[in-house]
């Protein structure tokens, strides 16, 4: 049946976009290009003072957003009629659409804003929103319009009558970011004030084919700002990645969230059941001190409390990350997880400790894990599938 279904769109052609895909951008993280110039050290303990300064707002901040500091995978979209663009975080770890807005009080400046007296098909929602994230905030207005993923030049997935907010401030620690704005990928009940998100939305609105998206993350080798990688929204993506090797079942449906079952590294391995999550908007793996320690210490690599980063020389081999996941072995290699950020002998660790106080994760499988394996978030069957990432090296 689906076969069938997909050649007889195919056949009505361009006008209806069941399957798209999004090309991404790819530039280093601002976390490795300030580890590169130094200036790593001082950026956390700047974040440590802000945080002391501001007890109350980091207590009450959600523990579902991430970090802007740390995003490398970024993608075109388009918003209103005729349709004004933005380059976007795509991020699998959140769950709200924003962009600058045109009414933003000057810390948008440099970055496209958004006009609603422009778009033809805007509507006016005008209930006011708030975004804190761990180092910084956003806040403003919600409205409502078409949003369209991919850039006004690339085929694109429209979706009519998407809520968003509209930024009119912005913190300054996003001020410099290439990113104009977040499109959250998660569900609903993730998102900061219940909003539909705009994917969650095409699938209700049944413009998607299947109600699933595939993400392909690009190898960035050694040269800086190539590669990127593509969304397939509607489709398991077969073109670059291979068959899927296994579904594992959803433990919560709010981030993509599932069990793992071991981690092993060298010598080091820790076999205690964990609740992961697969988030493209992080460019490192997270997890459980005792457990990243354990992995630092197998591989000789040393942690530095200013930089709160864990570094060791390029050279070392250690053989392959494993991860156990539903009984698969999930093996991530050294070129995925230890990151040449271009200081000499010394590479980074691709591995950060956070110790989670409550019911959430206590993993975030980001960028190293997604450039080892595709990762298919399939929200219809709220299950998450791995397959062989195909990276134009091993095609
Ligand atoms: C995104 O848009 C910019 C222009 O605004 C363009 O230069 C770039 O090629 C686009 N990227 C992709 C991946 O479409």
């Amino acid at each position: 049946m689906k076969t069938t279904l997909l050649a007889f769109v195919a056949i009505l052609g361009m006008c209806s976009a069941t399957v798209v895909q999004h090309k991404l951008i790819y530039r280093e993280s601002p976390k490795m290009q300030m580890m590169r110039r130094g200036e790593w050290g001082a950026y956390v303990q700047h974040k440590a003072a802000l945080r002391d300064a501001n007890p109350a707002v980091f207590a009450s901040a959600p523990q579902n957003v991430n970090d802007f500091g740390d995003v490398e995978y970024l993608g075109n979209i388009t918003i209103g009629t005729p349709p004004q663009q933005f380059i976007v975080v795509l991020d699998t770890g959140s769950a709200n659409l924003w962009v600058p807005g045109s009414n933003c009080d000057g810390t948008c400046k440099g970055k496209s804003e958004f006009d609603s007296s422009k778009s033809t098909t805007f509507k006016k929602n005008g209930q006011s929103w708030q975004i804190q994230y761990e180092s910084g905030s956003a806040k403003g207005i919600m409205g409502v319009d078409t949003v369209a993923f991919g850039g006004a030049s690339e085929q694109q997935l429209l979706v009519p009558s998407t809520t968003f907010g509209i930024a009119s401030h912005i913190s300054s620690n996003f001020k410099n970011d290439a990113a104009e704005g977040i499109l959250g990928l998660a569900f609903t009940s993730l998102a900061v004030d219940g909003v539909t998100p705009p994917l969650i939305n095409a699938i209700n609105k049944k413009i998607l084919d299947q109600p699933l998206f595939t993400v392909f993350l690009e190898h960035k080798g050694t040269a800086k700002n190539v590669g990127g990688g593509v969304f397939t929204y509607g489709a398991v993506d077969t073109t670059n990645c291979g068959p899927v090797i296994a579904y594992q079942p959803l433990s919560s449906a709010t981030y993509y969230q599932f069990v793992a079952d071991g981690f092993k590294l060298g010598s080091y391995s820790n076999n205690k059941k964990s609740q992961v999550i697969s988030d493209t908007g992080s460019s490192l793996i997270g997890g459980p001190s005792a457990v990243i320690n354990g992995f630092a210490q197998a591989l000789g690599a040393k942690y530095h409390s200013d930089d709160d980063a864990y570094y060791l020389p390029c050279s070392t081999s250690k053989g392959t990350l494993d991860i156990t996941i539903g009984g698969n072995v999930y093996s991530i290699e050294p070129v995925n997880y230890i990151l040449d950020v271009g200081m000499g002998d010394t590479c980074v660790f691709a591995a950060f400790s956070f110790d989670f106080g409550g019911f959430g994760p206590s993993w975030i499988f980001g960028d190293p894990f997604i450039r080892q394996y595709c990762n298919i978030y399939d929200i219809g069957q709220q299950r998450i599938g791995f397959a062989k990432s195909l990276q134009p090296s091993s095609k």
